[in-house]
């Protein structure tokens, strides 16, 4: 093991899209666990759109940024943290963390399925998906769904479930033509429109000409009054995140149509997936057999090398990922 670790810190606060002046890379000894501690080597990080939003005021500056990360135990001082063990732990961008048995959990292991799916489809990003369609949504058999920010993670994530428990048309939005072809020709899609292409309630109307049961919105802004308009009597929009707003220093978009909630009935709900941890287990019942059977592929980004996180993050933000960006250190084996 090398004697050097680094951290990722923010040292400024962005306006608009974050460049990489506002991250350092801090080098330091490789951190010694102290008692009732466990020294982790990270494996895995997970980047997410809600750094961006920590960004703005969360995130204290010069100091280590936190976030959702897979490592080994490679010296521990506690009896629960296994040597040689793997855990999850939200200490994440640094190459080393100590944590306390509070902080680290024993990832468990399925036979056939990368280490990466813990930060995937079988992490906070599918969880998100499973709460969002089985909890808030209660997706029946047959309902036509749309989702917005279909070919990153929890979009895909969206997609692969909500195929599995019997949706009907599944219509997705994204940026990019590479991530509409893949949605369709491997996560289930019907059809997926660029939404750069022209104004959104015209792409979703040409999508679902019959309109749409059920909205898991990712984005906000002009995607949900677009759903807003396309979703018929008693549907229902899941309010999941807001990425048209994550990075635009102009007036957030306002909603033209709110009057339509009232005349269709319809029901609108948000949630945050760190209060339904208790779903878990059932997502894993759920879903790891169709991934060791290969019916659920991962669609994922995987980003070689810690020195590449604030790269790995800025491009998501700016959509080059397809499906969970996932950073990987250089050389992970497992
Ligand atoms: N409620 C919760 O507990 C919870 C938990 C996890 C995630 N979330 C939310 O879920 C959403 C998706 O998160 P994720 O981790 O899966 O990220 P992601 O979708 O993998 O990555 C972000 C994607 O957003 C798209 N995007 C960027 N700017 C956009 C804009 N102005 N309009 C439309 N799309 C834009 C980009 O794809 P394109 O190529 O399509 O533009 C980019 O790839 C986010 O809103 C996030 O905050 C919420």
């Amino acid at each position: 093991m090398t004697d050097t670790a680094l951290t990722v810190h923010q040292t400024a606060r962005p306006r608009g899209f974050p460049t990489p002046g506002h991250f350092a890379f801090v080098e330091s000894a490789v951190p010694a666990p102290g008692p009732g501690t466990a020294l982790v080597e990270n494996l895995y990080w997970s980047v997410d759109p809600y750094h961006r939003e920590m960004m703005d005021g969360d995130f204290t500056l010069d100091a280590p940024l936190e976030g959702r990360t897979i490592g080994r135990v490679v010296h521990s001082r506690h009896p629960s943290l296994r040597e040689g063990g793997i855990v999850f732990h939200r200490l994440g961008w640094r190459t080393h963390a100590v944590v306390t048995p509070d902080q680290a959990r024993p990832v468990p292991r399925f036979e056939g399925v990368p280490l990466s799916a813990h930060l995937g489809i079988l992490g906070g990003t599918g969880l998100t998906a499973y709460v969002g369609l089985t909890r808030i949504a209660e997706l029946r058999e047959g309902q036509d769904v749309f989702v917005s920010a279909a070919g990153g993670g929890v979009g895909t994530a969206t997609g692969r479930l909500a195929r599995l428990m019997g949706a009907g048309r599944l219509v997705g939005s994204t940026g990019r033509a590479s991530k509409a072809a893949h949605l369709t020709e491997h996560v289930g899609y019907d059809e997926v429109f660029d939404y750069h292409a022209g104004p959104v309630a015209g792409l979703l109307a040409g999508a679902a000409p019959d309109g749409i049961d059920l909205y898991l919105d990712n984005v906000g802004g002009e995607h949900l009054e677009a759903a807003i308009s396309s979703l018929r009597e008693y549907g229902r929009i899941v309010r999941i995140g807001t990425l048209a707003q994550y990075n635009s220093t102009g007036t957030p978009y306002a909603l033209r149509n709110l009057p339509d909630i009232v005349e269709k009935s319809l029901r609108m709900e948000g949630f945050l997936v760190r209060n339904h941890g208790h779903v878990q287990k059932e997502l894993y019942e759920f879903v790891v057999p169709h991934l060791q059977s290969g019916r659920v592929g991962l669609d994922e980004t995987v980003v070689d090398g810690f020195g590449r996180i604030v790269d790995a993050f800025l491009g998501m933000l700016r959509g080059e990922n397809q499906g969970k960006i996932i950073v990987r250190a250089a050389g992970t084996a497992v």
